[in-house]
C-alpha cells in the first residue's frame, strides 16, 4: 500500500527555558492508504498534539514530515509550502472528526456539511458540492436532518453530520480525536462500522485517537504513546 504520511524523528515542545515541556520526543510513524490505526496513551501524552501536526494545523516542530499529494502525485513537505498551498493540501488530504463534533450551532446541518467548500481556496461547483453533501447525509442516515439545527440532534446524529462534513472534499486521511467519546456503546459501534466501510470502499486511511478499548480493538493497529514516543505497536 502507498505511504501517504511519513513522520520521521518528530520533536515537539511547548514553552521555553525552564518551563519547556517536551511532548513529542523523536516520534516516527508511517500511514499508508487504507490504514485503520488507533492511537492510545494517557491524558497529556501528546495524542492531540500529534494529530494537529499530521493535520497540518501545527508546523512548529522539528523533524521531517512528508504528506502525499494526489494533485502533485508525490510526497510533499508541508513545511516548505506557502499558506495557500498548505490550505489546498489540507483540503485535498485531511478530514477532522472531533469528540464534541464542532458543528456551528447557528447553521443548519446541511450548511455545516457544505462548510469546507467555502474554505476551499479554488473555485468549486456549488451545485456539485451540494449534491455531494446531500448524498453523504443520505449515506450516513441524517438526510432527514438537513434543515435542522445541530441542537435538535442526538449525539450520534451530530457525529454523523460532522463525519459527512469531514468527507465532503473526499480527503484521503481522516483524523479522529475521541470520535466516540461522547457517544453510547451502540452508537460508537455504528460510527466505527461507518469508518470501516469508508476505509474498505474508498481506501481512506483513519487515525483514531481513543480511550475506548472497544474502539481500539476494532482497528487494525494500535499505537501506544508514552513519553512522546511509541511505547508499543
Ligand atoms: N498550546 C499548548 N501550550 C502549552 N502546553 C500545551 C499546549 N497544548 C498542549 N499542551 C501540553 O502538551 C501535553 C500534551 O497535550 P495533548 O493535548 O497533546 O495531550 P493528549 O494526549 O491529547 O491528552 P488527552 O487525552 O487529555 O486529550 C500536555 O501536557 C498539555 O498540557
Ligand atoms: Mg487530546
Amino acid at each position: 500500500m502507498k505511504t501517504i504520511a511519513h513522520l520521521n524523528h518528530i520533536r515537539k515542545t511547548y514553552g521555553t527555558g525552564e518551563a519547556v515541556l517536551s511532548v513529542l520526543n523523536d516520534f516516527s510513524m508511517e500511514i499508508a492508504e487504507g490504514d485503520f490505526v488507533a492511537i492510545q496513551g494517557r491524558s497529556g501524552s501528546g495524542k492531540t498534539t500529534l494529530l494537529n501536526i499530521i493535520g497540518l494545523l501545527d508546523s512548529d516542530f522539528s523533524g521531517d514530515y512528508e504528506l502525499f499529494s494526489y494533485r502533485e502525485n508525490g510526497m510533499v513537505v508541508p513545511r516548505n509550502l506557502r499558506d495557500s498551498a498548505l490550505s489546498l493540501l489540507r483540503n485535498e488530504m485531511i478530514g477532522f472528526v472531533f469528540q464534541h463534533f464542532n458543528l456551528l450551532e447557528h447553521m443548519t446541518c446541511f450548511e455545516n456539511v457544505c462548510l469546507p467548500a467555502s474554505f476551499c481556496g479554488h473555485d468549486v461547483d456549488l451545485k456539485q458540492i451540494e449534491a455531494k453533501a446531500y448524498d453523504l447525509m443520505k449515506r450516513l442516515d441524517v438526510a432527514d436532518k438537513r434543515d435542522a439545527l445541530p441542537s435538535q440532534l442526538s449525539g450520534g446524529q451530530k457525529q454523523r453530520v460532522a463525519i459527512a462534513r469531514a468527507l465532503l472534499l473526499s480527503p484521503k486521511l481522516i483524523l479522529c480525536d475521541e470520535p466516540t467519546g461522547a457517544l453510547d456503546v451502540e452508537t460508537s459501534r455504528s460510527i466505527m462500522a461507518c469508518f470501516r466501510e469508508l476505509c474498505r470502499r474508498e481506501n481512506m486511511a483513519f487515525v483514531i485517537v481513543t480511550h475506548d478499548q472497544g474502539v481500539a480493538d476494532a482497528c487494525d493497529r494500535i499505537i501506544k504513546m508514552e513519553a512522546g514516543r511509541i511505547a508499543q505497536q
